[in-house]
């Protein structure tokens, strides 16, 4: 399946594993490189520059397939020195870069002279144009199912791709409740050259996460997620588990950040995917956890994808072209 987004990124097939937080290391990253798609390492995981710097060295131990490294700016209660791991990124010769949560716009000369392409991922149709303006590559557009920040404008995918598509001249990926072949192909018809997916990845063979957690993923219906923090305006779709239902409940009662940000913090999320308790910290997943009845390889997962695609486009579509 060749689109603009398998050419301009060199790889097989037209989909990408977003960046995830404690998910996106080198062992997902480089099994969806090999398997044909764009793996992306997850920046922040690592706790310093050098240790990123280390873990895209250990990406390429087990690849010698393109992959990216997600770059995600968001409002964090300790600051975190952006500069250096985009350093470590440049100097690590990484060619192509996932940014998400905020404007990439300070970033892009050097990743620009670096020779970097940059996938900016966003929320809205008019922070994809300013990402087009100020040089991006490519938008991966993330629709309101999303897993993770799905902004404040709660735009469903079916809305966002064709709206995206229509104003864009770079190519878009689609974003946010893609699990499967069908996905795939609704995405190219929408106008989109290929799928992101996140929570579709964190069931896999490969993926860093507590088997229990794969298995209550393949348990969960599409109803069991929940948007923490939509006071804040920094609206996050989680796991609906005991901890997010509690967030929601401080901020119903009007409690400050200060109070809530024990409660939700990344390093309690960690924890759900090291020791495999659901309810050990507030957790990331999108409604297309309703899709998801198994926990393959990652190559039989993008084989299949493409596979369905394929026979929808072949064989379903064509039957209703007169
Ligand atoms: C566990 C998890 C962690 C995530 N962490 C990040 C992150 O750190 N940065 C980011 O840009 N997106 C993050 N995302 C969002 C994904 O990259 C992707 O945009 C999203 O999952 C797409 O929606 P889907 O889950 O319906 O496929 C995360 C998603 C999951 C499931």
């Amino acid at each position: 399946m060749k689109t603009r987004f398998t050419e301009m990124f060199g790889v097989e097939h037209p989909i990408i594993q977003g960046g995830m937080q404690w998910v996106g290391r080198a062992e997902l990253v480089s099994a969806v490189a090999n398997a044909g798609a764009l793996g992306c390492l997850t920046a922040l995981t690592q706790p310093t520059p050098e240790d990123l710097a280390k873990e895209i060295d250990r990406t390429r131990e087990m690849t010698d397939k393109p992959f990216a490294v997600n770059f995600t700016i968001l409002p964090t209660l300790k600051p975190v020195p952006y500069a250096e791991y985009m350093d470590a990124i440049i100097e690590s010769g990484v060619k192509i870069v996932e940014t998400a949560g905020n404007n990439p716009k300070e970033h892009m000369p050097k990743l620009k002279a670096a020779g970097v392409k940059v996938i900016h991922k966003c929320t809205s149709v008019r922070h994809a144009i300013s990402a087009q303006k100020n040089g991006v590559d490519c938008v991966s557009i993330d629709g309101f199912e999303c897993a993770g920040h799905p902004g404040e404008d709660d735009t469903p995918g079916l809305i966002l791709i064709p709206r995206a598509a229509d104003q864009l001249d770079i190519p878009i990926v689609a974003s946010g409740g893609f699990a499967d072949g069908r996905g795939l192909a609704a995405a190219l018809a929408l106008g989109a050259e290929g799928i992101n997916m996140g929570t579709r990845f964190m069931a896999t063979k490969e993926a860093p996460v507590h088997d229990k957690i794969k298995q209550r993923i393949v348990e969960a219906s599409e109803l069991d997620t929940t948007l923490i923090f939509r006071t804040l305006r920094n609206t996050s779709r989680m796991f609906n588990n005991a901890v997010s239902r509690k967030v929601v409940e401080m901020e119903a009662e009007g409690k400050s950040i200060q109070e809530i940000g024990p409660i939700a913090s990344g390093q309690k999320g960690r924890l759900v995917y090291e020791q495999g308790d659901e309810d050990a910290g507030v957790w990331s997943a999108g409604m297309c956890i309703g899709l998801i009845h198994d926990v393959p390889t990652v190559a039989e997962l993008v084989s299949r994808i493409v596979a369905e695609a394929d026979g929808i486009i072949e064989e379903r579509l064509k039957r209703f072209a007169s």
